[in-house]
């Protein structure tokens, strides 16, 4: 979407600024020449402005020097001419209707034309054979490092804040089993999961606690079986979303609870406070802001990093 002034100033105030400027320019073009068309009269002196300072040190009121003046008008021409040439009066577009919304998007069309034709050749290729060619892989790491780097680390490890960015370099993936379609889907549409809390439907903290022994149990976790048991009684409430075994829905970013990759934490207390609290994660979507050619680049980037791994 492309905003301009206009979208900020209505009428009046497209009135109101733009009488200012027009008034300012006139006024200043009034003053210079007030003082261009001052002339010593014959005979006349210059008037002393102040009294003589340190024996010859005098203040006269000469007239200004006109190349000095003529700089002042050559800029008033250079303003007037900005201001019909480009945005700036009031809501005015200027007559060439530049905006820097269409500057960046030229500037951005041109740089990824140039880019495209050495990224375009990687698309056909399967994201496999593109994972081991040393040059994709350098542009992927250099994508990486632009686009990716603020939440995943510079070396795709992850980190943990508020909420944990996944390690990418691992044999763990929260998405798919780390085939390369799913993890070009991730990236090209993200991964905007969002539980809601389940508090009262489980049965407070004291179901939670079940449920949370339940999901430790689906990932061979040490769990407390009674606790356990109770919750797979209840797990209905979490099969519409996660699952009947828990695997997880990709269409709806709802992680996998069977394996050992977690997206927040796999202790207890973690995954009650989910199941209490809802959980609302966000992997950006990158397809239309990036393009397919630079997301084939990044899958392949990412399923490198971790192949030769456990
Ligand atoms: C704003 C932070 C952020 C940015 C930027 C970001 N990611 Fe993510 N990414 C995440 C989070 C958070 C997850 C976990 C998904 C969730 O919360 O549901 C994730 C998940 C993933 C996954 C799935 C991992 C798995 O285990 O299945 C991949 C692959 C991935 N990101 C790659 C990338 C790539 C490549 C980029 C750069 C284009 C990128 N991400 C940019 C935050 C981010
Ligand atoms: C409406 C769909 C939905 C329902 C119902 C639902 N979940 Fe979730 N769950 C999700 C989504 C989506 C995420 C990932 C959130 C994110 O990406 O931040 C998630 C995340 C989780 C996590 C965090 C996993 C991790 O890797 O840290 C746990 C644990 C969990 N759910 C357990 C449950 C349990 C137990 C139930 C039943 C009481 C349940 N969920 C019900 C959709 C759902």
């Amino acid at each position: 979407m492309n905003y301009g002034m206009a979208d900020f100033i209505g009428g009046f105030w497209h009135y109101y600024i733009a009488a200012i400027t027009v008034v300012a320019i006139i006024g200043i073009i009034w003053f210079l020449k007030s003082q261009t068309t001052r002339k010593l009269g014959t005979g006349e002196e210059a008037e002393l402005m102040e009294p003589t300072w340190d024996a010859d040190l005098k203040e006269l009121n000469n007239p200004l020097p006109r190349w000095w003046l003529y700089l002042f008008y050559f800029l008033i021409f250079f303003s007037i001419a900005y201001l019909v040439l480009y945005p700036g009066l009031g809501k005015f577009a200027g007559i060439w209707n530049w905006t820097s919304a269409d500057a960046y998007k030229q500037e951005k069309e041109r740089i990824d034309a140039q880019f495209n034709a050495q990224f375009q050749p990687f698309l056909s290729k399967d994201l496999r054979v593109v994972a081991t060619d040393p040059q994709a892989r350098e542009i992927g790491q250099r994508l990486f490092l632009s686009y990716c780097s603020t939440c995943h680390g510079t070396d795709g490890k992850g980190a943990k804040g508020s909420r944990l960015f996944p390690d990418l370099t691992d044999k763990e993936w929260l998405f798919g089993n780390g085939d390369p379609e799913t993890i070009k889907a991730s990236i090209a549409y993200g991964r905007l999961g969002e539980m809601p809390p389940m508090k009262d439907v489980v049965g407070g903290e004291a179901g939670a606690k079940e449920m949370a022994n339940y999901v430790l149990s689906l990932s061979g976790l040490p769990h407390d079986a009674n606790l356990a048991a109770a919750g797979k009684g209840k797990w209905a409430a979490c099969a519409g979303c996660h699952g009947e075994n828990g695997k997880g829905n990709l269409a709806i970013s709802a992680p996998d609870l069977t394996d050992k990759a977690w997206l927040y934490s796999g202790t207890e207390t973690g995954i009650m406070e989910a199941i209490m609290k809802g959980r609302k994660g966000g992997m950006p979507a990158q397809l239309d802001y990036l393009g397919d050619a630079k997301v084939h680049l990044l899958a392949a980037y990412v399923l490198s990093l971790s192949q030769g791994k456990q």
